[in-house]
């Protein structure tokens, strides 16, 4: 059921951003995969995080100023297309659920924009986020200057209103931290399901189906994004998605992949012997980033900045990327050079939220931002050696990631993700076959 009180309370924080105006927040298409199917559908994330209302075809209008109101426009009922689409609110019953000050069908839009752009100082809206939206409105703002004679006034400022929506959404309520925890807890529970599964022979996607059995039996229907599920050598691809290859013995997996929960993600990434125990040079090259992955995290202080988990995870890596005689010279030496890149060329997080890589500006006027309570990353450091001669060949095709989702507290920082078995012992203890 939909809790009215936090997206009124967000609603507030945004007119108070916006001090006067008019904000229109579009929902997001649906799209065509082919013939009459459909994607699953997505809300837009803005649109939610200040309604919790997730139909497509809807407009969500904020007026700031001194008659502030928040009005919604969505689709009517109609009892033929519920019967082969399902339910639709209707304006009456959302105004009602969603504790809207009026909405009204879907329809009307235009006709009702040019009233209610009409003398507002201020025009906030995604610019840019899609064209067919910018045409429309920009098209509306011409119809309302064109009641110029009439002595109406059209916004003559236009900004992004995700400029000041990002800023709100980088903190995390308790209303979302408690989405963010249940979307944590979903996915670590299907990492452990695919580590028991595990074994050599299998296919990839064996593994992935695994996964997404765990994350919808628990009412999360989507992953949040594709799940990454790479045996041996893939796993040096990054963004490695075909998930069809055969599992071999003797080889590590890297499964990337969490669930989306009420609209919520987690991004989790474990690595893991297919055949349950690692080799000594698998687990040298283990340990490595999960040490830098510690200290990564134990920099994930408030009042540390964004960059203090990279840097941090960026040094210990480099220390051992000399010891493993991947790199050569000095710890600074390799870091000046950045010859470190071979093996770790992404960066140790990013914000996560509703969206995977969520919103809010990682740097202030030139400087990293600090971390503050409320703020949710994730710290995923790794190694990826493909093979060549410069390196020695036990270490060829090892691909490792390590990663957690780190919520800021006033005191420290919490590990959402911590379920999901990390340690080597605990891996090797998961995956023992009866
Ligand atoms: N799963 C996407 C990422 O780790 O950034
Ligand atoms: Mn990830
Ligand atoms: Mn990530």
């Amino acid at each position: 059921m939909t809790e009215p009180v936090p997206y009124a309370a967000r609603r507030k924080q945004l007119q108070a951003l916006m001090q006067q105006g008019i904000a229109i927040i579009p929902s997001a298409p649906e799209v065509v995969r082919n013939g009459d199917a459909h994607y699953d559908y997505r809300h837009d994330s803005y649109l939610y995080y200040l309604t919790g209302f997730s139909e497509p075809e809807a407009v969500l209008v904020v007026i700031a100023g001194e008659m502030p109101q928040s009005i919604l426009f969505c689709r009517d009922k109609n009892s033929e297309r519920e019967i082969w689409d399902g339910f639709r609110y209707g304006p009456q019953t959302a105004q009602e659920q969603f504790g809207l000050d009026a909405a009204y069908s879907i329809a009307t839009l235009d006709e009702k924009l040019v009233e209610l752009m009409s003398n507002q100082p201020a025009l906030f809206y995604p610019l840019g986020a899609a064209p067919n939206w910018d045409a429309r409105i920009i098209k509306l703002r011409e119809d309302v200057k064109a009641k110029a004679r009439t002595g109406v006034r059209a916004p003559s400022e236009l900004r992004d209103v995700r400029e000041l929506l990002n800023e709100l959404r980088l903190f995390k309520d308790t209303h979302e931290q408690s989405f963010m925890r249940r979307a944590s807890t979903i996915s670590c529970e299907a990492h452990r399901r695919a580590m028991r599964f595990t074994r050599p022979g299998q296919f990839e996607y064996e593994v992935e189906a695994e996964l997404l059995h765990e994350f919808c039996r628990h009412g999360a229907r989507h992953a949040a994004y594709t799940s990454i599920v790479a045996g041996g050598a893939n796993a040096c691809t990054l963004h490695y998605v075909g998930n069809d290859a055969r599992l071999n013995n003797g080889d590590l997996l890297l499964i990337d992949a969490g669930c989306e929960f009420a609209g919520y993600a987690a991004d989790i990434t474990r690595t893991y012997p297919v055949n349950g125990k690692f080799s000594a040079a698998q687990r040298d090259v283990y340990e490595l980033v999960l040490a830098s992955q510690a200290a990564a995290i134990d920099a994930a202080q408030p009042g540390r900045l964004w960059n203090a988990p990279h840097e941090a995870a960026l040094r210990v890596l480099a220390q051992g990327f000399i010891d493993l005689k991947l790199c050569q010279g000095s710890l600074e030496g390799v870091l000046e050079s950045e010859s470190y890149k071979q093996f770790y060329m992404h960066r140790t997080g990013h914000w996560l939220g509703m969206d995977v890589h969520d919103v809010g500006d990682y740097k202030v006027v030139d400087q990293w931002r600090p971390l503050q309570a409320g703020m949710v990353l994730t710290v995923e450091p790794g190694c990826y050696i493909r093979p060549s001669d410069k390196v020695p060949k036990a270490l060829w095709n090892i691909g490792i990631r390590i990663e957690d989702d780190v919520l800021i507290t006033a005191k420290g920082n919490e590990v959402l993700t911590q379920a999901a078995p990390k340690t080597v012992s605990e891996i090797e203890e998961v995956m023992r076959h009866e």
